[in-house]
């Protein structure tokens, strides 16, 4: 990199997904004799958990206080039970191995800026699927580091593809984003990918860092996790795991912004020492709701049922396609995703996602995302029932 600006390296990332829609829909006006349904935004929408308005205003004092950046015992600890229930794990220290964050979104972003050398001979690859959560791409993209992306196509049930990587770019990468269960496509991580990730990261000395903030939203079974399998593996300390999760999707809680990141405590330790120079805590108040959403899996249960219940009722009326594994979301083949996103607002008022805005572009030109586009059941199951009878009339 030349000069003294970091504009060279902002250049490289494109306008964020959302910001993209609003410039491609500026030109055309949704149908206005429908109500217009947003399945564009992964922002759950559902009532507020009981427990969360008598917790805030019990706590409110709180407010005059600057929080704990580590998070306050009691969060610490409801995470580090939640996560031996979920995962039966049977020992995680929440003074060492577990943070809390204000979401995973932050976290996601500044692991990279804990793991990358930016200074180091050669530039260290940061590997993430493709189509992705595009934090993945602008952390690594500004922590100094080359994207490289694995794709994740239906002809390998959309796992990111591991083998055609060479040895020469295993030695040069800093760390693999897994995202499981998958924003967008809904692919699920097993036993033997978690296990094959981890033999390479000791074969070549990098670190996996997993985004299971749609790990509560599953059709069928409860995915795997990270540092459950590492356990399985007799890596009881997590070398070289990080996994993160957050009350947005779980708890519907997406204004909360509480999340955690934990595992390795030497990397915990890390990115602990960056976050006390560039995160903010999360208010005192929040951090009660939040100990209490990670102790409470009956609203977790009746969210489930009604993402369920919502994938199940917009996939008896289209008619193709199957259920995803796990999170929220519909990954639709499309001939053409911008036209068909345009015709969908114009037409039926819908809100979607092309899903090249969620792919980056492969050294071919090529773009993993394009052909499909992402819907998010969000809304209930009456909206998502809805949205298919309005999405079989749409006509690019
Ligand atoms: C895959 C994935 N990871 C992380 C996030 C960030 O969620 P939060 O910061 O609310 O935890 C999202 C949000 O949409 C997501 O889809």
């Amino acid at each position: 990199m030349t000069g003294k600006s970091a504009q060279v390296r902002l250049e490289k990332l494109g306008a964020y997904p959302f910001e993209r829609l609003k410039k491609l829909f500026s030109a055309f006006t949704p149908n206005p004799a429908l109500d217009h349904i947003d399945a564009g935004a992964g922002e759950p929408r559902l009532p507020l958990p009981e427990f969360v308005q008598d917790t805030l205003l019990a706590n409110i004092s709180g407010f005059s206080k600057y929080p704990a950046t580590r998070g306050n015992a009691t969060l610490l600890q409801a995470i580090a039970d939640w996560l031996k229930r979920r995962y039966g794990l049977l020992n995680i220290d929440p003074s060492t191995q577990v943070l809390t964050a204000n979401g995973t979104r932050e976290a996601l972003f500044t692991i990279a800026h804990a793991l990358v050398n930016p200074d180091a001979d050669t530039k260290p690859y940061v590997m993430m699927p493709n189509p992705m959560y595009q934090i993945y791409y602008g952390a690594a993209v500004t922590a100094g580091a080359e994207p490289y992306l694995l794709p994740c196509v239906a002809a390998h049930d959309f796992a990111p593809v591991l083998d055609d990587v060479s040895a020469e770019t295993w030695e040069n990468t800093a760390f693999v984003y897994v995202c499981s269960p998958s924003n967008p496509t809904g692919w699920i991580a097993g036993r033997d990918y978690y296990a094959r990730l981890l033999e390479l990261a000791d074969q070549y000395d990098f670190y996996i860092v997993a985004d299971e903030c749609y790990s509560e939203i599953y059709w069928q079974d409860k995915p795997l996790g990270l540092l459950e399998v590492a356990q399985s593996l007799g890596r009881n300390d997590f070398n070289r795991c990080l996994v993160m999760n957050s009350l947005s999707k779980r708890s519907a809680l997406p204004g909360l912004r509480s999340g955690f990141i934990a595992g390795d405590a030497s990397l915990i330790a890390r990115f602990a020492k960056l976050r006390s120079y560039t995160g903010p805590g999360t208010p005192m108040p929040l951090q009660h709701v939040a100990a209490k959403a990670w102790s409470d899996e009956v609203h977790v249960q009746s969210h489930l049922q009604v993402y369920r219940s919502s994938l199940k009722a917009f996939f008896d009326i289209w008619g193709r396609g199957s259920i995803p594994s796990g999170s929220f979301f519909v990954w639709l083949p499309v001939e053409n995703d911008e036209a068909f996103a345009i015709a969908s607002y114009e037409q039926q008022a819908i809100t979607l996602l092309p899903g090249s805005y969620l792919g980056a572009e492969d050294n071919d030109g090529s773009n993993a995302g394009s052909g499909f586009v992402r819907l998010a059941l969000v809304d209930g199951v009456e909206k998502a029932a809805e949205l298919a009878v309005r999405l079989k009339k749409v006509r690019v």
